[in-house]
């Protein structure tokens, strides 16, 4: 058996199964930004969606693998005719397209979700790698719930794939159960005992159901696999997939045990990643979250504190800097000019053209008039704010709103929105307060009801005069909808926070979305492919 390379491949989920996270699901701008950020970053391979969920999905893989140079991108499939033949016309732009496809190995999950027998399943495969491989050249195949398979069945899944042209075997622990002594065993005798196994690429794909989805990926790796699926900050079906943040950092600090294994990630961008990925999705990081959180890098017991003034190496294993933790934001304030904003918002992974950019400029001036002192946060926040509002998917923006609210007087408010087709519409409503008032309106004017589950409000940076951040998650359709919105004015942030939950709800009247664990039994399957 040869020995696989030093070179760990990351496999990058954040925009499929990420997405797959109750609340995280992006728009077509939205997913481009982030497939941009991946490509900063030094991913190697984008999983950009799952084109025949629905039109939205398919056009955003297109467009990430028409626009997005450098990773390999890859559509996710299930085994079935018309999902491959899809996943294939929406990556084949790309100048390195791959397919993965997937079917289930385990007794439990053939007999009960499949409703059929191994023999099938086992046929299916081949006809499915054969069928993709005949049209991308870089097929990838997962057994799922690989890791409550039989054994011997998945060895000969495994082993026939690879026959058919497989150039990726990937191995899920779909639902998080696997220990990292398991899994690591696992990988390690597929290399042993799988036939051809030694020509591909063994991956792992781990969920974190038991808090374990990072140990097994790296167990995976010390057992030979040479690609790891993950996501910025963790983020997937249920618990998550293993953070690509920490495997990165666990395989570069303890390279003392991972023995000369590195991958081709810019780790300087991870913390940049992460605060955009959050921004994005209205998903917070928690502040406790290994390499990323805010608490990472802070030592607050007295003795922590005097060991790390004495000597870093005391209580800190990283460099803060080299996660893109940097001690020293730049601060700016209103004699800033056009050359230090531009540098600020390059450095924070943004790029406008000129228009654009003279439109955040002036927004910046604005700003800093409020507040005496401009940070990084605020300069995200601006960018985003821009990014949204020339997002032509937001269908609602907010012109103007007034409130009135007191002691002993009924709160009130009126709003004034503008729809993406030029319309301005307007109204007034009471409520139990000022927020609850504005939202009323809105709720009225765009002709959606959500139910609000939970409502924050953060300052975003330091000082009397820091911005304000309003963080939302309502529910609407049985689906989670999260919102996030900064100003200085926290009624304002609210009131951006829910128009942005409004405007992911109206794109959801749009067509029904698969999800890929909705697989069809495979008579099913086979009906939709024809056979
Ligand atoms: O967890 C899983 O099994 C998956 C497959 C689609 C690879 O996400
Ligand atoms: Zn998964």
């Amino acid at each position: 058996m040869a020995n696989p390379s030093d070179r760990v491949l990351i496999f990058d989920t954040t925009l499929r199964d990420g997405e797959q996270s109750p609340g995280a699901s992006m728009n077509l701008a939205e997913k481009l930004e982030i497939a941009h950020a991946l490509r900063a970053l030094g991913v190697d391979i984008i999983e950009a969606g799952f084109p025949i969920a629905s039109p939205g999905d398919f056009e955003a893989v297109q467009a990430i693998a028409r626009e997005v140079n450098g990773p390999t991108i890859c559509g996710l499939a299930r085994c079935a005719a018309a999902d491959i033949d899809r996943a294939a016309e929406a990556v084949k732009d790309a100048a390195q397209p791959r397919i993965h496809t997937f079917i289930s190995t385990s007794d439990i999950h053939i007999t009960h979700q499949l409703r059929s027998d191994r023999k099938s399943v086992l046929a299916k495969a081949r006809e499915c790698v054969a069928r993709a491989r005949a049209q991308i050249s870089d097929i990838e195949f997962s057994p799922m719930d690989a890791t409550r398979s039989e054994l011997d069945f998945l060895y000969e899944v495994l082993e026939a794939v690879i026959a058919e042209g497989a150039t990726t075997l990937n191995i899920p622990d779909t639902v998080g159960y696997a220990t990292p002594a398991e899994y690591g065993a696992l990988i390690a005798g597929i290399r042993k005992n799988v036939r051809g196994a030694d020509k591909v690429v063994i991956s792992t794909h781990t969920h974190d159901d038991l808090g374990l989805a990072v140990a097994n990926a790296l167990a995976g790796v010390e057992g030979g696999a040479r690609q790891v699926e993950c996501t910025i900050n963790g983020i997937g079906e249920r618990a998550g997939n293993a953070a690509l943040e920490e495997v990165v950092m666990a395989l570069r600090t303890r390279s003392d045990v991972y023995k000369g294994l590195h991958t081709a990630i810019n780790t300087k961008l991870l913390v940049p990643s992460s605060r955009k990925l959050a921004l994005v999705t209205g998903l917070a990081v928690p502040r406790n979250k290994a390499i990323v959180g805010q608490n990472a890098f802070a030592h607050e017991s007295g003795i922590h504190q005097d060991g790390v003034l004495k000597h870093r190496n005391t209580y800190e294993i990283m460099v803060p800097a080299d996660v893109g933790l940097t001690d020293t934001e730049l601060v700016l304030g209103k004699h800033s000019g056009r050359h230090a904003l531009r540098q600020r918002v390059e450095a924070l992974g943004y790029h406008f053209d000129d228009t654009q950019f003279q439109l955040l400029f002036e927004q910046f001036k604005a700003l800093a008039d409020r507040k005496k002192t401009v940070y990084d946060a605020d300069v995200e926040a601006l960018a985003e704010a821009m990014l949204h509002k020339g997002s032509t998917s937001a269908m609602w923006t907010l012109e103007a709103f007034t409130t009135n609210a007191g002691t002993g007087t009924i709160p009130m408010a009126a709003v004034c929105l503008w729809r993406n087709d030029g319309e301005i519409f307007k109204d007034a409503a009471m409520g139990d307060g000022p927020i609850d008032a504005i939202f009323k309106c809105i709720e009225r004017i765009a002709g959606i009801e959500v139910k609000l589950r939970d409502y924050r409000v953060r300052s975003v940076t330091d000082g009397e005069d820091a911005q304000g951040e309003a963080q939302l998650e309502c529910e609407y359709q049985g689906q989670t909808l999260r919102g996030r919105g900064v100003s200085t004015d926290i009624v304002e942030a609210s009131a951006q926070a829910f128009l942005q939950v409004i405007n992911r709800a109206a794109q959801k009247l749009g067509p029904a979305r698969l999800n890929p664990y909705d697989v069809q039994p495979v008579a099913a399957a086979q009906e939709a492919a024809g056979s």
